[in-house]
């Protein structure tokens, strides 16, 4: 059909961000900015009880300190929702600053705002504050045993619980079981750019916000919600994000302190967290157990399956990531349970994080079915293979699409697995060589509300085209002007895509791998009714060649229209528009996601492979190889897309042996919030990683076909790994991080 989809168009935005030209939320250059500096609580339960600021205030350079005691008004009520709702999105629903209450380390206390970023550093260490101290939990083991099943988990919108068939019977059937517990730290986002707002007053009370968000909208609704302001006073802008994996998807409290701080001292006022403080303000994979038992008849075919996960979550929302989604529906068992219990304890709220719920919930389960396999002497591929879900067990509906079984014959077939030895602890001299492999799923996520853009055609025949997404290194606006220029029958040097405001048509949040399916569906619907329209407007044309051609016979290509079996009756865009004196045509496109329940399950699914090397002697384990295959609908830019899944499985290979975020329970702190103290992978990490997908148009999900890559990729790749930890070493590791003290 299409020139542009699918091809490896270099990143539009890419010249821009190797020159310096791209211009990210802390450069934007405003006459009279001032800075703003969190003070962040020490401890991490009590109130205060005394918060000196006359020192601050006196301090070179500082405009005003902001603390509870003199706090402008924030009227709303923060109402905890995933911000692909579309709506506000606060991270937690409690806003600091409000009260002398202190619910978690590094809550905001105090916000110190001087003329230069240095003044007021400093200015913020000469904050006193006295805390009369209460007893904090912040680590799973204090809290335990006050764990409770939540009535709903995710900001209201799944249950706590998901029971089908009759698990107990499913066990008791069983001639195999594998009860096994998994442990997961609680991880870090990290993006390389800290979440930075800044935020401009005019004279009529408007304001314009620039933030690092994962959805402009996001923010605006958020600030509208907390601070009473209608919407249409807020704008902000996004135009580029240094990487989020979700710590920009909610807006986070400092957001809105940026923008009353601005307001408040009638100057533009710029908030940027600094390293630590990103560990404490935008939320955190929660730390997690999870107990699967799984039952199979001798032959591998599973009779039940109970997956049970238990976290702590914040004094104020009922978060899990949603671990249990896709482990639940993989596999074909008729007997399935599947719970959260939450425990609550002294810590933010935690949120997305890269894969959220499913990086870890398949991971255990992949292991789990690893540790079958070898109960039951199958090849780990083979029962998979077995126990596909061919149709979605939760509804019995179809799949919209799968692709789950070619994907993993295709990756075997890639890697070369049916080489694989049966026993585990292969030997090259003083290194232990494993195979491991492993299921990948990740949910479709359709917004619950129209998506839209807007098309824009020029008389010299080039074209605009907008939506209000933001940027954040997903190659969303390059694969935006690809599909603009194939609706509109443009080559893409002619588009021009601008995304990053909340003035331009809505796209929600870009949160759960479905930022550009939405928004390439708002723009396909944009650009192609902009191109009937000039059709229309030319067959109607007397003037023109296509004139009372039907509008279904013609077609365009490289900005001419014609007549789709008779090429040399035509005319360009171009002199359809000058002859009739129009400088530009302009189209709205609207695009209604599928409801809820369509008929169809709607699943991404793909196949992980690793081999790695693990010194006998020391424990440490490098990744050789990766290969993963995966079917996520239609790729509208090879190149971006790979790359995105490669990121992906490489955050896997991070999540099995490196990333933990370590509280310390005496001080309530994280204890490593820092680059040099929280690892992730650097180059030297990273093993030959091959990326395949098999393309499966998916129009249930989208009018393109397009499922999405953004977090299909981490799943199931870290279940690979240790997996074949496993195999290289005999030993099972069910705790992540894999240490190299774990294999000694
Ligand atoms: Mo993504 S971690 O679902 O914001």
């Amino acid at each position: 059909m299409s020139p542009a989809i699918g091809g490896t168009l270099a990143r539009v935005e890419g010249g821009a961000k190797v020159t310096g030209a791209a211009r990210y939320t802390g450069e934007i250059p405003l006459p009279g900015l001032a800075h703003a500096v969190l003070v962040g609580a020490r401890v991490a339960s009590g109130r205060i009880t005394e918060i000196d600021t006359v020192a601050a205030e006196r301090a070179d350079g500082v405009v005003g300190v902001l603390t509870h005691e003199n706090l402008p008004p924030v009227p709303g009520t923060p109402r905890l929702l995933p911000s692909l709702v579309g709506l506000a999105a606060p991270g937690l629903s409690w806003f600091p600053m409000r009260d002398d209450s202190v619910h978690y380390a590094g809550q905001p206390v105090a916000v110190v705002v001087a003329d230069t970023i240095e003044r007021a550093e400093h200015a913020a260490t000469l904050v006193r504050v006295q805390y009369a101290q209460s007893p904090a939990s912040t680590v799973l083991d204090q809290v335990r045993d006050q764990a409770y099943v939540p009535e709903r988990i995710f900001g209201g919108m799944l249950p706590g619980q998901f029971v089908r068939g009759n698990v107990e019977d499913g066990l008791k059937k069983a001639s195999v079981r594998v009860d096994r517990t998994y442990y997961f730290a609680a991880n870090h986002q990290n993006p390389i750019e800290t979440s930075t707002t800044t935020a401009l007053w005019d004279d009529a009370d408007r304001v314009t916000v620039y933030d690092s968000t994962q959805g402009p909208t996001a923010t605006q609704m958020t600030v509208s919600a907390l601070l009473g302001v209608a919407p249409g006073k807020i704008k902000v802008i996004s135009e580029f994000v240094g990487g989020s994996f979700g710590s920009k998807a909610m807006i986070w409290p400092h957001v809105t302190l940026c923008v009353l701080a601005a307001r408040q001292l009638r100057r533009p006022v710029r908030l940027a967290l600094n390293r630590e403080q990103m560990f404490h303000s935008c939320g955190h994979r929660e730390e997690q157990e999870q107990q699967l038992s799984l039952g199979a008849t001798p032959d591998g075919k599973l009779t039940a399956l109970r997956h049970h996960k238990i976290s702590i979550t914040s004094h104020f929302d009922d978060w899990a990531e949603t671990s249990l989604q896709s482990p639940g529906i993989v596999y074909a068992t008729p007997n399935y349970e599947g719970i959260y219990r939450l425990a609550r304890g002294n810590t933010i709220t935690p949120t997305f994080m890269r894969g959220p719920g499913e990086a870890t919930g398949m991971f255990a389960l992949e292991c789990a079915m690893d540790e079958l396999a070898a109960e039951l002497n199958l090849d780990p591929l083979e029962l998979r293979l077995r126990n596909i879900a061919e149709k979605d067990p939760t509804s019995g509906h179809p799949w919209s699409s799968s692709g789950l079984r070619e994907c993993l014959q295709r990756g075997a077939e890639l890697f070369d697995w049916r080489d694989r030895e049966r026993e585990p602890a292969r030997r090259e001299g003083n290194t232990l060589v494993g195979w491991g492999m492993a299921a990948s799923a990740y949910p479709h996520v359709a917004p619950p509300n129209p998506q839209r853009a807007r098309a824009r055609l020029y008389a010299d025949g080039s074209a605009v085209v907008e939506a209000g997404v933001s940027e954040f290194g997903t190659g969303v606006t390059t694969a935006m002007t690809q599909v603009a220029a194939d609706a509109l029958g443009l080559p893409v040097a002619r588009v021009r895509f601008v995304g990053g405001s909340s003035d331009l048509p809505n796209i929600t949040a870009a949160v759960g791998s479905a930022g550009t399916g939405a928004a390439s569906a708002a723009v396909h619907c944009a650009a192609t009714e902009l191109r009937d329209q000039l059709i229309r407007q030319a067959v109607a044309d007397e003037r023109s060649p296509l004139h009372r051609a039907k509008p279904d016979a013609v077609t365009v290509s490289e900005g001419r229209m014609c007549l789709r079996d008779r090429p040399n009756t035509g005319e360009t865009y171009a002199e359809l528009l000058s002859r009739n004196f129009l400088p530009d045509v302009e189209a709205l496109g609207t695009w209604t996601p599928p409801p809820p329940d369509p008929g169809y399950g709607m699943h991404t699914f793909g196949a992980q492979f690793a081999e790695v090397a693990v010194d006998a002697d020391l424990g440490v384990v490098r990744v050789r190889r990766m290969v993963g295959v995966f079917a996520p609908g239609r790729v509208l830019n090879r190149r971006t897309a790979h790359s995105q899944l490669m990121g992906g499985m490489l955050w896997g290979l991070s999540q099995a042996l490196l990333e933990a975020t370590h509280m310390d329970p005496r001080l309530g702190r994280w204890a490593n919030a820092s680059f040099n103290d929280y690892l992730v992978p650097v180059n030297a990490d990273v093993p030959d990683v091959f990326v395949e997908t098999i393309e499966v148009p998916d129009t249930v999900v989208n009018p393109l076909g397009v499922k999405g890559v953004g977090e299909i990729g981490i799943v199931g790749s870290g279940a690979a790994i240790a997996n074949a930890v496993y195999h290289a070493t005999g030993r099972r590791v069910r705790d992540l991080p894999i240490t190299l003290e774990a294999l000694l």
